[in-house]
């Protein structure tokens, strides 16, 4: 058992005792974590793995540092091999909406992978979650499910092009969409933390079929279109940006894409596999009251295990296989230990009052550390959409394009990260990542982390 599981209920009791704010600072031993555990394993890990991960931004490469194996979490906590124990905001970068090990999706889990783990044949709880979300999601009527994110947007991409007959695609600078060949030209996150604009072994040939525009640049996007006007299949965007740090849009710039997509017979996409069942169950579109097209979700969808899917209107997803031309399939699509575990989290997801909720709690967090900043003059912001938030080391009261992060400025972001580890609370290992807020956050979660945060912001700037 974890020494660390005694301290917490230690630091519970103290934190009843004192009826405050826990100073997180206090409750944890800066200097003296002990990491080496993680430390060999990575030392491993690197003699198997390209870098000693199996997906780039857990390297640590931009806090520097060497990454925290897990070995275990539970609710918003998290511990690591040397059992430090984190509050977790990382939250395996957005699927974990219910936090670790919910009970309904670890009992959903067991009861269904104790029948057979996969049958490469239709089973009944894919119905059921397809079901539940129709019901619950007004924004489509078919659904096709696949195992990642990745994997939705390319195929949203290729029936996208399937549909109009055409080849181009337009994207954003900053927004992420997977590491589909046509669409990792500009992206998100990992790219812009390694300083590289594109991934090696992209055939130029696929880079010319993707146009990349800046955000919320109506005459760019109007140029674009007028260019190339009849050879446009797709507009990809994330409607709420969130690979590249927190862009917020405007609604009135994602009506216009609406607006020109309807005008010129281009397939509008909504990439909502950060956005989706996460800032409502209807996720951005719901949220702006936008129609797209096609949509592509992932992360909350499965619950925590493999699960993509993409959705349109009946009449555009009867061009996928087989009932029509556009190709797709998968061994483990619809797999249905990830569809139980999928129907599980969004049951829990529908209940009255938990989006509500959740986003109440992110303002907590995020009003709090930024009247503390404002208090202190730093310059500092968060930016935050329901249970979404990002850290920006800059005073910009709105920031909706890459090119406005001052990469200089982000340096900080190294710094911060560590002193928050060091205080127990686990952000993503970017500064370019947002942060989420789970349904398993607690007030004593959320009032320590506002003085860690507070604590870190004095490391860094006081
Ligand atoms: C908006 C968006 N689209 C697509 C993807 C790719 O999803 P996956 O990592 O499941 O392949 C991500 C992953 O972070 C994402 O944030």
């Amino acid at each position: 058992m974890c020494l660390s599981w005694r301290r917490y209920l230690a630091q519970r009791i103290l934190a009843l005792q004192n009826k405050g704010i826990p100073s997180a600072a206090k409750n944890f031993n800066l200097e003296k974590m002990n990491t080496s555990r993680s430390a060999e394993l990575f030392e491993k890990a690197k003699t198997f793995f390209p870098g000693g991960v199996n997906s780039p931004v857990r390297a640590f490469r931009s806090v520097g540092g060497t990454p925290l194996f897990f070995a275990k979490g539970q609710g918003s906590h998290v511990w690591d091999e040397d059992c430090n124990e984190f509050i977790d905001y990382c939250c395996s970068w957005g699927p974990l909406i219910l936090g670790h090990a919910h009970p309904s999706v670890v009992k959903a889990v067991q009861e269904t992978v104790a029948n057979g783990s996969s049958f490469g044949a239709p089973t009944r709880l894919e119905n059921e979650l397809a079901e539940l979300i129709l019901k619950n999601h007004s924004y489509f009527e078919k659904i096709r499910f696949v195992s990642s994110g990745t994997e939705a947007a390319m195929s949203a991409i290729r029936l996208a092009r399937g549909y109009t007959g055409r080849d181009k695609i337009i994207k954003f600078e900053g927004c992420y969409h997977g590491h589909v060949d046509s669409l990792l030209v500009k992206a998100g996150s990992g790219l812009a933390t390694l300083g590289t604009s594109s991934s090696a072994g992209i055939p130029e040939a696929y880079a010319k079929e993707t146009i990349v525009l800046p955000l919320n640049d109506k005459e760019a996007l109007d140029k674009a279109v007028s260019d190339f006007r009849g050879q446009i299949a797709v507009i990809a965007i994330e409607p709420i940006p969130a690979n590249n740090g927190l862009l917020l849009q405007e609604g009135d710039f994602l009506r216009y894409l609406r607006e020109v997509c309807t005008r010129e017979g281009i397939i509008l996409l909504f990439d909502e596999v950060i956005s989706g069942f996460r800032v409502g169950f209807e996720g951005a579109s719901g949220y702006y009251g936008i129609q797209p097209d096609v949509l592509a979700f992932g992360k909350i969808i499965g619950g925590g295990l493999p699960v993509g899917a993409y959705a349109s209107t009946a009449e555009v997803m009867s061009h996928v296989a087989p009932e029509g031309p556009v190709y797709q399939a998968g061994t483990l699509s619809g797999n249905p230990v990830a569809m139980a575990a999928g129907i599980a989290q969004l049951t829990e997801c529908l209940r009255p009052g938990f989006y509500e909720e959740l986003k109440e709690k992110t303002d907590y967090l995020v009003n709090n550390v930024l009247s503390y900043a404002r208090s202190k003059q730093y310059k500092f912001n968060m930016f935050s959409m329901g249970s979404i938030f990002w850290v920006t080391f800059s005073d910009q009261k709105a920031i909706r394009r890459s090119d406005e992060i001052d990469s200089e400025e982000m340096q900080k972001f190294a710094p911060f990260h560590r002193s928050l580890l060091e205080q127990g609370i686990y952000l993503g290992p970017s500064g370019y990542e947002v942060g989420f807020v789970s349904a398993a956050h607690s007030t004593e979660d959320l009032d320590r982390t506002i003085a860690a945060m507070q604590h870190a912001l004095d490391v860094v700037l006081g």
